[in-house]
């Protein structure tokens, strides 16, 4: 059964960017859900062998806190014994094991794995039935319309299959593979799958605003709404999104605001093993709008360590 959900809203995952610090920071702001960034499955199964050698378990791996639950992990890979280890490694740590079938990376789709997968069906099917099969906690699926143009129903064929073999909860991002990231979310997709399912539907998709999270409720009828990049340097928004689903109305946040926020992102990874280029990576986001924002973040580029980047950060403050 799936947990309760305290909002509406859910952080998406996104690789590189939906660490532990930023989804902590997510959650504290309410958003209903949070997801890991998407984790193949042989490297679950690879680093758990070695971890278990040094007594430590996969949680030294795929990092998280408590706080950030109710906590979904999301795995991409199609080997049907992989999946099913891999999928056992991860269910005591989780509450929710989602499936990415979106993914249009070129390095994940050659292995037929992510967005490649919306036009197997068979594979889909044993996939789903090994995931449902192989653990207790709530299995879900994240995917894309189809691969090309043509082929852009092919996620209603999958949801039925999915919905057949116990997935239990579905979210869409409306673009086909070949699309990326370009063109417009097709929000009328979502309203279609809400039309066929009797699961929670999830609609993702190009949500910036409070008010796009509330346009795409009341076009589609989607039980939650998942936001990527519209949270990148603002898990205000959050806040935002709760408070204008309740009230009509929200507290609008200043630059000073979101610097103050990467401050806290700054500590909070601290605690946790993430990349340097990631953290820059967040840097740059927190700073979008700020004035002389693009000196700013040439100065955030060429930072060599966490000290250099945070002096950077502390004067932006001051002059802003
Ligand atoms: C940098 C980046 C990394 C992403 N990584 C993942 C991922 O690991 N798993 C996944 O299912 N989707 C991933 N996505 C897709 C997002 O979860 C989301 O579906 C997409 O960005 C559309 O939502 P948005 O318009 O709110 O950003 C990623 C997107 C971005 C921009």
């Amino acid at each position: 059964m799936l947990p309760r959900f305290s909002s509406r809203a859910f952080l998406a995952p996104m690789a590189g960017v939906s660490d532990p610090a930023l989804r902590l920071q997510c959650k504290k702001l309410g958003a209903g859900l949070v997801v890991t960034e998407f984790t193949n499955i042989h490297s679950i199964i690879a680093k758990e062998k070695e971890l278990k050698e040094d007594k430590k378990t996969i949680q030294s791996f795929i990092e998280y806190s408590e706080s950030e639950r109710p906590l979904s992990v999301q795995l991409f890979g199609s080997n049907l014994e992989a999946l099913e280890k891999a999928a056992k490694i991860v269910e005591p740590y989780f509450d929710i094991i989602d499936y990415n079938m979106g993914c249009p990376a070129p390095h994940v789709t050659r292995q037929m794995a992510g967005g490649a997968l919306l036009q197997e069906s068979n594979l889909t099917q044993q996939i789903f039935s090994t995931l449902v099969g192989a653990v207790k906690k709530p299995v879900t699926l994240k995917f894309r319309l189809g691969v090309t143009d043509a082929s852009r129903y092919l996620f209603k064929d999958i949801a039925e299959i999915a919905e057949d073999e116990g997935i239990e909860m579905i979210t869409l991002h409306p673009r086909t593979v070949n699309q990326g990231y370009s063109g417009d979310a097709d929000w009328k997709m979502i309203k279609e799958l809400k039309q066929i399912s009797s699961i929670p539907i999830v609609g993702n998709g190009d949500i910036k605003t409070p008010e796009d999270a509330k346009e795409m409720i009341d076009q589609t009828n989607c039980d939650y709404v998942m936001i990527g990049r519209g949270a990148m340097g603002n898990p205000f928004l959050f806040e935002q999104i709760k408070d204008y689903l309740k009230t009509g109305t929200y507290n609008q946040y200043s630059f000073k605001d979101k610097l103050d926020s990467f401050f806290e992102y700054l500590h909070l990874t601290k605690q946790y093993k993430i990349k340097f280029a990631n953290i820059k990576g967040q840097a740059m986001r927190f700073t979008k709008g700020l004035s002389h924002g693009s000196k700013l973040r040439l100065q955030i580029t060429s930072s060599k360590n966490i000290e250099e980047l945070e002096k950077i950060m502390k004067n932006a403050y001051q002059q802003n």
